[in-house]
C-alpha cells in the first residue's frame, strides 16, 4: 500500500499566517503540522510516501523534510498542485505514484491521537474498494457528514446545513486503483473543487464502501479554532477539553 499526503491549497482561512508559508508547516505544539501525518503513516508501516504539495512555499517541504531520514524513512516523493483545485485533484497526481497499488490518503491539516495501523491492517483485508474514517463530533456542519443505515454508510454530504448524524467524515481514506478513474469522471463542485466526498459517494453507490469509527481524539487544524485546539490537545494528549473548534 503506498501513502498519499495532500499538503496543497492556500490556507486562506488561516490569513495572515499563510502568507509567508505553507498552512502544513505551521508549528502543532512543538513541530510542523506535517509531521503528523508523516508519523501515523510510518508507524502504520507505510514507507512509499508521495507529498503532494502547491502555492508559493513548496520548496520549504524539501528544505524541512528532505528524504525523510527523520522518520526512518530512506526516501519521500513529492509532487506539485497546480492551483487550489480541490482534494481529489490533489490525489489525481498520485496515479503514477501508486502505479496500480491501493492508497492509503491522509490530509495534512488532520490530526489523529491512536495509530492508524488497525485501519490500515482493515483495508489490507479489504481488497477492493475504499474504507473511510468517522468520529462523532459537536460540529458536524464543518465537515463531510456520513448517513449511516443498517451498520453501512449510505451517503455522505460535504458540509450541510442540518447534518443527518454526528458523524464526521475524517481526513483519512483507503481506495483501490479504480479512484483515479472515479475522480476522471467527476465534475468541480458549487466551490469549484473536485470533492473527495464525490469520490466517496462513487464507492458507496457501487456498494464498495466500509468504514471504521475513530476511538481517541481527531481534528483538523486548518482554521485559526482548530489549530489552536490541535495544539492544546498534542500539549494535553487529550486532555484539552472542549473549546474553541470543539470536536469531541
Ligand atoms: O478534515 C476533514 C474534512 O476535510 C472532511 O470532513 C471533508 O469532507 C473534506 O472535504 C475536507 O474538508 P475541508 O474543507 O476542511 O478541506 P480543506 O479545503 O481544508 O483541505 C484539507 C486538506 O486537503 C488541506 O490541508 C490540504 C489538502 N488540499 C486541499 C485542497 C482544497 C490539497 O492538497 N489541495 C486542495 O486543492
Amino acid at each position: 500500500m503506498r501513502g498519499v499526503i495532500l499538503a496543497g491549497g492556500l490556507g486562506t482561512r488561516l490569513d495572515p499566517m499563510t502568507r509567508v508559508t505553507n498552512k502544513h508547516l505551521l508549528p502543532v505544539y512543538d513541530r510542523p503540522m506535517i509531521y503528523y501525518p508523516i508519523q501515523r503513516m510510518v508507524e502504520a508501516g507505510i514507507d512509499r510516501i508521495l507529498i503532494v504539495t502547491g502555492g508559493n512555499h513548496a520548496g520549504d517541504f524539501l528544505k524541512l523534510l528532505g528524504n525523510g531520514r527523520e522518520f526512518g524513512l530512506r526516501h519521500i516523493d513529492y509532487t506539485y498542485q497546480e492551483g487550489e483545485g480541490g482534494i481529489a485533484d490533489a490525489l489525481s497526481l498520485a496515479e503514477y505514484f501508486a502505479d496500480g497499488e491501493p492508497v492509503c490518503v491522509l490530509l495534512g491539516d488532520n490530526l489523529f491521537e491512536h495509530s492508524l495501523a488497525p485501519e490500515v491492517e482493515a483495508f489490507r483485508g479489504q481488497e477492493r474498494g475504499a474504507r473511510i474514517l468517522l468520529k462523532e463530533v459537536a460540529d458536524p456542519e464543518r465537515f463531510g457528514v456520513a448517513e449511516l443505515s443498517e451498520g453501512r454508510v449510505v451517503g455522505i454530504e460535504e458540509k450541510p446545513q442540518n447534518p443527518a448524524t454526528s458523524y464526521a467524515v475524517t481526513g483519512c481514506y483507503f481506495y483501490d486503483a479504480d479512484v483515479f478513474e472515479i475522480i476522471r469522471g467527476l465534475e468541480p463542485s458549487e466551490r469549484g473543487e473536485l470533492e473527495i466526498t464525490d469520490v466517496n459517494n462513487h464507492y458507496i453507490r457501487r456498494g464498495a464502501m466500509s468504514y471504521g469509527l475513530l476511538s481517541g481524539w481527531w481534528t483538523d487544524a486548518g482554521t485559526v479554532a482548530s489549530l489552536y485546539r490541535a495544539g492544546r490537545l498534542v500539549a494535553g494528549q487529550g486532555r484539552a477539553g472542549t473549546g474553541p473548534g470543539a470536536s469531541r
